[in-house]
């Protein structure tokens, strides 16, 4: 059908069509809102690159986790910021790390909301790499048994879903049966299953304190040009017992993510991450554009891919303008 009998713009011609015809929407169901938890008290900092995020001490991050709850989002995603870093990230996996405290307080105060961790050892390591190094590289077997270790005891003190960033080959599977062994069975897995090597990552490197201290994470994580590895990665996870895969970061891979939900059945998360929230934030700083619009935009455009799950830092204003 062609111009003159089909007109595109009839059914567009008012808001109730509008609304009748839509294809994707956006709930606050769908948000999950990272939080970075800083050891010590009294202390909320504001990352420089990411206006309105904080690294703050537990009481500070329990406060706010009752609002995200307050607000209707399900869930929040912790990063962890230890007392000291060492070269095997000694704090990732201990059960009065940073990270566990910060777990059973959000659980004892606000018992309704999830809480996913963030299961990685850059933020704990001395070096800022995701794994222990040996021979200048990060070393794929031994990392495992960390990592494994790390999200037990996440899980142990209070964790209802880990998820593995690290990008190591094997860790889901090294996750799932370290959890199975301990009769915990029941917790899921959300699996960062396709994560590139991306230059977004930047102001999170600020926010968790975790910069490589020399080379770069290129060996672990993805090369942008790739797409048929996204496929085998999330093929691999999926295998090992993931039970939400993930890509990310969010904006410059919705292609991956339409790939994804066209190859899977299993829900799919997407990371919109700290570089294109700065970015956004950025240019609305500057009056350049309308940040609820684009905001707004950029949700839907993860939905549309293919997203169910989007981890996101406008959570808290998009719940509000949601509401
Ligand atoms: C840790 C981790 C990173 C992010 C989430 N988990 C950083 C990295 O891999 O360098 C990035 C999140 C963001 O940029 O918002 N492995
Ligand atoms: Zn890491």
């Amino acid at each position: 059908m062609f111009f003159p009998q089909f007109r595109a713009r009839r059914i567009r011609g008012n808001e109730v069509f509008r609304r009748m015809v839509r294809e994707t929407s956006l709930s606050v169901n769908d948000l999950v809102y990272p939080m970075f938890s800083a050891f010590g008290s009294g202390i909320k900092k504001e990352v420089s690159s990411m206006p309105g995020i904080y690294q703050q001490s537990i009481e500070f991050i329990v406060a706010e986790a009752k609002e995200v709850h307050a607000l209707g989002i399900p869930a929040v995603l912790l990063f962890g910021i230890p007392e000291t870093k060492d070269a095997v990230g000694s704090d990732a996996y201990s059960d009065t790390g940073i990270i566990q405290e910060t777990i059973r307080a959000i659980k004892r105060e606000v018992p309704g909301l999830a809480v996913i961790t963030d299961v990685c050892l850059c933020e704990y390591t001395d070096h800022g790499h995701c794994g222990l190094i040996i021979d200048g590289d990060v070393d794929n077997d031994s990392t495992l048994d960390l990592l494994a270790k790390e999200a037990l005891s996440h899980v142990k003190a209070g964790a209802d879903m880990v998820a593995p960033s690290d990008m190591m080959d094997g860790r889901v599977a090294a996750i799932r049966e370290e959890l199975d062994d301990n009769g915990y069975d029941a917790v899921p897995i959300m699996s960062y299953a396709v994560k590139y090597a991306s230059g977004y990552y930047g102001p999170f490197r600020e926010a968790a304190e975790s910069t490589p201290q020399f080379g770069d994470r290129r060996s672990y994580q993805m090369d942008p040009a790739n797409r048929l590895e996204a496929l085998r990665e999330a093929a691999a996870d999926i295998e090992e017992g993931a039970d939400i895969i993930m890509v990310k970061p969010g904006l410059p891979y919705l292609d991956i993510l339409r790939d994804l939900r066209n190859e899977h059945n299993l829900p799919l998360a997407v990371y919109n991450v700290s570089g294109e929230y700065s970015m956004i934030k950025a240019a609305a700083a500057n009056g350049w554009i309308d940040e609820q619009r684009v905001v707004l935009e950029t949700m839907l455009a993860f939905k549309r891919a293919g997203a169910d799950i989007i981890i996101t830092y406008h959570a808290k204003d998009v719940a509000r303008w949601l509401a």
